[in-house]
């Protein structure tokens, strides 16, 4: 059975002088614990596609179902993680991630014993009491990722969340999120303009393009693939295959700018 649907999603931005069209027509369906990636062109809707499915707007028209049922009135629990961390300075890392918890008035002896694992998965246990002023960019994201998953989200959106990090921090930050969405059985869509780190951590690609947006084509990514660890995905003799599939449809709109010689 599909977990979270999108049925004929269209959305307008309406402004003071008139409208931009962003979304059209989308349909796309996610299976339960599937991990799918979202690219495509600046400007084609794809941040436009996860604010609508974090509830943070409503689309103009369509409609978005978890198991069959409107998410409009679903207690749908997401995680949403944006290119900034949005750590509070004035906080502890450890009150950092208990914050949702806090909120909801529900911290326990069994959510902090929670937080100091998660805290553990992704090697960050030493930095519990420390002001997240004190940590580089990658690790501010890993404690940013704790922080999302202590609520158990159902499902969790990732926009651009490695696009601010040097390389070798954004391939090992690619397997920790990968290896975690397995553990836990996560389902996630991830935004990302890297076409090497949607093949490297999806199951699924959905290509869009602009203006307005609309799904171009879906690509499965290959089964072989699909359970390395990102890092070696991109080694695997089916990488490139995929890759160039992807980018001959990327690149179509640039045939110019694709010249072999410079
Ligand atoms: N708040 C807004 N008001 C008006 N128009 C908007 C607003 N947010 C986005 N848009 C327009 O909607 C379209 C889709 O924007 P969106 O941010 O979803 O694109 P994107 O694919 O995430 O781009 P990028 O890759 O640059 O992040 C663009 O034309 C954009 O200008
Ligand atoms: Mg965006």
């Amino acid at each position: 059975m599909s977990f979270l649907t999108l049925d004929n999603v269209s959305h307008y931005y309406f402004t003071t002088t008139g409208y931009t069209k962003a979304l059209d027509e989308i349909n796309l369906s996610i299976k339960e614990g599937e991990f799918v990636s979202i690219i495509g062109p600046s400007g084609c809707g794809k941040s436009t596609i996860l604010s609508i499915i974090a509830r943070l707007m409503k689309q103009t028209e369509g409609e978005i179902k978890l198991r069959n049922e409107s998410i409009i009135n679903s207690s749908l629990n997401i995680g949403y993680m944006l290119q900034q961390d949005y750590l509070f300075p004035w906080k502890t890392v450890m009150n950092n991630i208990l914050l949702g918890p806090k909120i909801s008035e529900n911290i326990t002896d069994e959510t902090k014993r929670l937080a100091r694992k998660l805290l553990e998965d992704v090697n960050l246990s030493h930095t519990e009491n420390v002001y997240p002023s004190e940590l580089s960019g990658g690790m501010r994201q890993r404690i940013a990722l704790v922080r999302t998953l202590i609520t158990d989200p159902e499902i969790l959106l990732f926009d651009e969340p490695f696009s601010a990090l040097d390389y070798v921090t954004k391939l090992k930050l690619e397997n920790l999120v990968a290896k975690l969405m397995k553990t836990y059985n996560k389902t996630a869509i991830l935004v990302t303009h890297d076409l090497g780190e949607a093949i490297s951590m999806s199951d699924r690609i959905f290509l869009m393009e602009g203006s307005p947006g609309r799904i171009a084509k879906t690509f499965n990514v290959p089964e072989e693939l699909r359970n390395e660890a990102p890092f070696f995905v991109r080694r695997h003799p089916k990488y490139q295959p995929i890759f160039d599939e992807i980018w001959e449809q990327l690149s179509d709109d640039m045939s110019d700018e694709t010249e072999r010689k410079v």
